[in-house]
């Protein structure tokens, strides 16, 4: 059997999405840009996929720049913010994924940008005691704090966060990959600037996603060039992309409550089960129903030297798991958002997450796996 427990790494594409972008790799494949039939044919479904993903979060289709997927639309917000907006500080956390560290630290470096790291509870969630704190220094800042974090899980409420910003002035983006197709966002009500999105996430294609900019903060572009996305991105579209993503779209939100029912079923199932054969289990991250994402489980086995394998050794059972972020697997450096939580060093963190093509048949033989693997554990 193989079983797929990595899906905040990736998911695998819906087979309706795959069937909805086919066209447009074969006979509709004119250039967007063109003013003949074939290019105003796909000009037009790509505006009608950003309507429909615009109905979806209630916003204006304009207030969407289709991007490259979740890293691009993270860089384009902090560098454009600093760059266009005149933000002289960036406030963020180091549990944040890399796309927005990594700009913050370069943005500091080339343009003496302030970065400050809010604190952090044990969890991982950003104290909002802090940033009221920080918040007052009266200096032009966006306040970058990710809805939820795609290692541990930990949930943030935009809605607190952002009436926050709002208070003192500051813009407030937020990367929403790993909630993005996953729960309800009103962008009508939400006090945001910015959110992120990256297709890939939820059963639609890699390489795609988009940066919502709220109506009234202007960019510029990103990308110079054919002045494509509302003069915010130059470059042919990536058409079977976007249409792939408006299709996952429908798809993610056709019965949210089912997918939700169905994947946080599994995952307390799952953690229950765990803590049945092995009381001595810890989880990193917020993992209550209301804190966290449904999708992600981290747990964190003790040191020993079969937990040192554990991944490869559940590979080897044909299960794919994560140790921390996959963006990061393959790195021999540990995982930040561990290290800036203060989960033990000698903890072996194996992060299972699920989706909603997930099934109880795959956790069962998970879960035999692992109670087998700690058996030999206690037993060596
Ligand atoms: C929270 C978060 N932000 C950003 C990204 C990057 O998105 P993409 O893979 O589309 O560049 C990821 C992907 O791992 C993620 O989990």
């Amino acid at each position: 059997m193989k079983v797929y427990l990595d899906n905040a790494a990736t998911t695998p594409m819906d087979p309706e999405v795959l069937d909805a972008m086919i066209p447009y790799m074969k006979e509709n494949f004119g250039n967007p840009s063109s003013t003949h039939a074939f290019g105003r044919k796909t000009k037009t479904a790509i505006e009608k996929a950003r309507k429909t993903i615009a109905g979806h979060l209630n916003c204006l289709p304009s207030e969407l720049c289709f991007t490259s997927g979740g890293t691009e639309a993270d860089n384009m917000a902090l560098k454009c913010a600093v760059r266009d907006l005149g933000v002289k500080r960036i406030i963020t956390a180091a549990t944040e994924h890399k796309a927005v560290i990594e700009s913050a630290e370069l943005l500091k470096q080339r343009f003496g940008v302030e970065v400050e790291y809010v604190e952090l509870d044990d969890t991982g969630r950003p104290s909002i005691q802090d940033l009221e704190a920080r918040l007052q220094k009266d200096i032009p800042t966006i306040v970058s704090l990710m809805h939820a974090n795609n290692e541990i899980g930990t949930k943030i409420d935009l809605h607190e966060f952002g009436s926050l910003c709002r208070k003192y002035d500051a813009l407030f983006h937020s990367d929403t990959v790993q909630t993005m197709g996953h729960y309800t966002f009103d962008l009508s009500t939400l006090p945001i600037d910015f959110i992120t999105c990256a297709g890939h996430k939820f059963h639609g294609p890699k390489g795609v996603g988009f940066l919502y900019v709220r109506k009234d903060v202007k960019l510029k572009s990103m990308i110079q060039g054919g002045g494509q996305e509302r003069q915010m991105r130059g470059g042919t579209e990536n058409l079977y992309g976007i249409i792939g993503l408006g299709k996952a779209f429908d798809l993610a939100y056709a019965d949210l409550d089912g997918h939700i029912r169905h994947v946080q079923g599994l995952k307390d199932y799952m953690k229950e089960e765990l803590l049945k054969c092995f009381p001595g289990i810890g989880f990193n991250g917020d993992t209550s129903a209301e804190g966290s994402l449904y999708t992600v489980l981290n747990v964190c086995l003790p040191e020993t030297e079969n937990n040192k394998m554990f991944l490869f050794s559940l590979d080897l059972k044909g299960i794919a798991v994560s140790g921390g972020s996959a963006c990061n697997s393959g790195a021999s450096k540990g995982s930040h958002v561990l290290t800036a939580i203060g989960s033990s060093a000698s903890c072996t963190s194996v992060r299972f997450s699920f989706s909603r093509f997930t099934t109880k048949a795959e956790i069962d033989y998970t879960l035999a796996a692992v109670r087998e693997l700690i058996s030999s554990n206690v037993n060596a």
